[in-house]
Order: C-alpha cells, then structure tokens, then sequence
C-alpha cells in the first residue's frame, strides 16, 4: 500500500512538471530576458526605473490585462522596433511570458 502511495505521488510530480513546462518557466524566462530584453527594457521587479522612454518595464507588461499569451506570442511575429535577431522558440516565448507573469504584484 505504501509502495503504491510513492508510485502514485512520482506520477503526480512527473504531471505537474510536464505541466509546468508546457506554460514556461519563470527560471529560464528569467535568463533568456536578462540575455534578450534588458538592453531596452527594465526585467527586474523594479517598476521604479524605467531604462528608456517609451519602453514599458517587464513589471509594467505584467500588470497588463491585454496582454494574453496570444497577443504576447504576436509580438515576436511582427517584432517591434530594434527588435531584430530575437527569435525565440515556442517553449522560450512560453519561459519569457512566465517570467513576467512572476513579476505581477498580487
Ligand atoms: C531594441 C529594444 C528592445 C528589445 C531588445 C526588446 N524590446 Fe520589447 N519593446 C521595446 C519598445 C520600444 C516597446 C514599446 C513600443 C512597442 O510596443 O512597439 C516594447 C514593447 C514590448 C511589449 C509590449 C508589446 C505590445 O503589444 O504592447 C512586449 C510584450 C515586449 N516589448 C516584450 C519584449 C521581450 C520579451 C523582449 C526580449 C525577448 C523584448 N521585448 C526586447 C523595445 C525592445
């Protein structure tokens, strides 16, 4: 009986990461924003500082409504400005729409 309750929890925890990685991962959204976005926009939980005009912080992007998992995805389909030679993967764009949603303040 114990030997089914472990089995039972391993295939709950294999579910729940497969999961997790299907909507992305905050972690290495985290890393690909620090390697991509932060020469234009502010990727840290900082919603203080804004590193340029017109370019919204990641907290700012978090804090949006509007900006579904569609709508994000479409940006790297027609890429704004100065946003050349970014072409993440789906599971990147995944990773980087975690990381901002982990921005959001409750
Ligand atoms: C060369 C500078 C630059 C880089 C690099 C950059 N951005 Fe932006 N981003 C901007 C500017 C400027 C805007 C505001 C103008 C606009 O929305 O077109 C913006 C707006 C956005 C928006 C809002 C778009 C919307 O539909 O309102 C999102 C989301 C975004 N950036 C995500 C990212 C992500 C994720 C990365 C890294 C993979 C990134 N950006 C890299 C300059 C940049």
């Amino acid at each position: 009986m114990k030997r089914f309750g472990w089995a039972a929890l391993a295939v709950l925890m294999g579910l729940t990461t497969a999961g997790a990685a299907e909507f992305g991962e905050a972690d290495r959204g985290g890393d690909l924003a620090q390697t991509w976005c932060v020469n234009c926009h502010v990727v840290e939980a900082a919603p203080e500082t804004a590193s340029a005009a017109q370019v919204p912080t990641f907290q700012a992007l978090a804090a949006r409504d509007d900006l579904t998992p569609e709508r994000f995805q479409a940006v790297f389909a027609s890429p704004h400005p100065g946003m050349v030679g970014i072409e993440p993967s789906r599971q990147q764009i995944a990773d980087l729409y975690a990381y901002i949603q982990s921005l959001k303040e409750e």
